[in-house]
């Protein structure tokens, strides 16, 4: 069959299916749910926690968080000011194109300022952009010390290290704070499910 016959019986489209198709499809609306907070501050354990009640509801959701980013995509950054810039732009127009997708994007990382949140939210667009700060307190993140890193970092053998010997800026008007050394993890999750689900629900 030549190709005049092909584009016979299928005809060519002239665009791509666009956001709005997928999330027709989809029966949601896409949207970046953006953590930021100190290390150990419970960003991903939220983050795993309120994928599990978005799918339970019939929302499609993917977590972006150190674990699947920067030991694959971002495997060459460390943590110097610029490789964090480098770290977040990529996170974001990642996170950019799951979004466009109709998928709710849940991404966990540090992003230690105003000025790289702001740079995630110009890449994702600010309607599509919630800041949630996890705002638990450095003393707390140092007594869980999960990883041992506080430790590494008081101790001088690792540099750089958010809270210890670099900076962490908190958001000035986070869409929701959530301090988990007060809060249940259930009670974290209840508050975001109150904020998000008007929102990504597609009527
Ligand atoms: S950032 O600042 O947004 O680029 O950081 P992020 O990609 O979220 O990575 C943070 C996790 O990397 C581990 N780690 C460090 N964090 C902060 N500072 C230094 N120097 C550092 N070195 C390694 C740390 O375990 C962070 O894990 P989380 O999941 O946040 O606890």
């Amino acid at each position: 069959m030549n190709n005049q016959e092909t584009n016979h019986i299928y005809p060519i489209f002239d665009r791509m299916l666009g956001r709005a198709d997928k999330e027709e499809l989809l029966k949601q609306h896409g949207l970046m749910i953006w953590f930021t907070g100190l290390s150990g501050s419970g960003k991903s354990t939220i983050a795993i926690a309120l994928e599990r009640e978005l799918q339970q509801r019939g929302l499609l959701c993917r977590i972006l968080d150190g674990d699947n980013i920067r030991s694959g995509i971002n495997n060459n950054l460390g943590f110097s000011a610029e490789d964090r810039v480098e770290n977040i732009r990529r996170i974001a127009e990642v996170g950019k194109l799951f979004v466009d997708t109709g998928i709710i994007t849940l991404a966990a990382f540090i992003s230690p300022n105003n000025e790289i949140r702001e740079m995630a939210a110009g890449i994702i667009g600010k309607e599509d952009f919630l800041e949630i700060y996890v705002s638990t307190p450095l003393e707390e993140c140092e007594r869980r010390d999960v990883k041992g890193l506080y430790a590494k970092a008081r101790r001088g053998e690792i540099k750089n290290f958010t809270g210890i010997s670099a900076p962490f800026e908190a958001p000035a008007h986070p869409a929701l704070s959530l301090d988990t050394s007060k809060l249940s993890l259930k009670e974290s999750v209840d508050q975001l499910l109150d904020l998000i689900l008007p929102k990504v629900i597609k009527k």
